[in-house]
């Protein structure tokens, strides 16, 4: 049977992180995998993380099982940090899951069991791993246009244009903030035109959410899903907290279905698949984000630590955009000071991305993805000079 296997796909994030590992160069520069760090490399625990950790160790008397939806103080703490108060909580059925990956996976599994013959759509680009995982269950889908590659900045009638073709009962993956890879983002009204534009085809949203509070702001960035799940009569989501928490090893994140006529039918189904898939979801990381959301005083710090997390990157993103426009003389690369979140697609050819890793061990996705939080003060100009170099 062993023999029978066939070597699968190497996932291009994962193969970077390996190549960037192996190079004995001091000069490299790390700007693949999401993964947040700080001006001395570090990915921090934050604070307000370690306080729960404690809290947790003092107080917790059992690591016996707790449920297989995971700890309901953890969906509603959840469902308010995303959801807010956009729709009611008895129309939001929730289970706790590995991560945001484990979040998509689930959602996946109920479409194929609620929509077994829809296609799911996703941006072009998308995160690699929702068409590999799409591809491995076997379920059907297909690209809507998101970037435009000469602007860097949404196609957004190409968008339009193509979601008008999206069948009745078909899904469309959104990315709720800070898109991956692009870094590209709709704005308000466009986000209006697009809900509008489902209910028009009858489409179901499902939205992933992996980097709130890396945008725009904890509240603004969850904005988009809120309008999502308050305008469109169902909508999946799902939410991860390794970025915003900093507990990417935790494996901590919610899958989240809103509307539906029977709300404990879908949470019961939610459940089955948790138990069908790996039984009661990982507990530790969603004890740490209930502890933080419901103390006022975790709460505050962390959104503090949060913020100087989005503002550094932020930051980052300005000095990194006039650097290259004092390099290359010109403001091509303008919109890296636009896009938000953790990435900004540069619009380099695979030649380039490969030419900056080869001559000048600057590591970054193939299509030119770069993870921002991978810079500091003393590299953004050394970036700006090898991106000069190789155009
Ligand atoms: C990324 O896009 O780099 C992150 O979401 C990490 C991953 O698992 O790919």
């Amino acid at each position: 049977m062993l023999d029978a296997l066939t070597p699968q796909p190497a996932d291009k994030i994962l193969a970077l992180m390996a190549a960037y590992k192996a190079d004995t160069r001091t000069t490299k520069i790390d700007l693949g995998v999401g993964v947040y760090k700080n001006a001395e490399g570090v990915t921090p625990v934050m604070r307000a993380v370690k306080a729960a950790e404690q809290k947790i160790w003092k107080s917790q008397e059992s690591k016996s099982y707790v449920g297989l939806a995971g700890d309901p103080a953890f969906s509603d703490a959840m469902i308010g940090l995303v959801l807010g108060d956009s729709v009611a909580r008895s129309s939001v059925a929730a289970v706790a899951t590995p991560g945001g990956t484990g979040a998509i996976r689930q959602g996946f599994e109920l479409i194929k069991m609620g929509a077994p013959g829809a296609t799911v759509w996703v941006s072009s680009p998308t995160w690699p791993n929702h068409n590999s995982i799409l591809k491995f269950m076997g379920m059907s889908f297909r690209d809507y246009r998101y970037f435009d590659e000469e602007t860097c900045a949404v196609d957004f009638d190409g968008m339009i244009a193509d979601l008008g073709q999206v069948a009745e009962g078909d899904i469309v993956l959104l990315h709720g903030c800070c898109h991956n890879p692009t870094g590209a983002n709709l704005n308000a009204v466009q986000w209006d035109e697009v809900i509008a534009t489902l209910n028009a085809q009858k489409a179901i949203p499902m939205v992933d959410i992996a980097y709130q509070g890396f945008g725009d702001g904890l509240s603004s960035d969850g904005e988009a899903v809120r309008k999502v799940a308050a305008g469109c009569p169902e909508t999946i989501i799902a939410a991860s907290c390794s970025k915003n928490f900093g507990i990417y090893r935790e494996r901590t994140g919610i899958l989240m279905a809103t509307g539906g006529a029977d709300t404990p039918l879908t949470q019961a189904t939610l459940s089955f698949l948790n138990r069908q898939n790996y039984s009661f979801p990982p507990d530790h990381g969603a004890r740490i984000v209930t502890e933080i959301l419901n103390d006022a005083a975790l709460r505050a710090d962390w959104e503090a630590e949060l913020e100087e997390v989005r503002e550094g990157m932020l930051k980052l993103r300005r000095d990194l955009a006039d650097a290259l426009q004092e390099e290359t003389g010109s403001n091509r690369f303008g919109f890296v000071a636009e896009h938000r979140g953790m990435f900004s697609r540069l619009g380099l050819t695979p030649e380039q991305v490969e030419e900056l890793r080869e001559k000048h061990a600057v590591y970054m996705v193939g299509d030119s993805r770069i993870n921002i939080a991978g810079l500091n003060a003393k590299t953004v100009p050394v970036l700006a000079k090898a991106i000069a170099s190789v155009l």
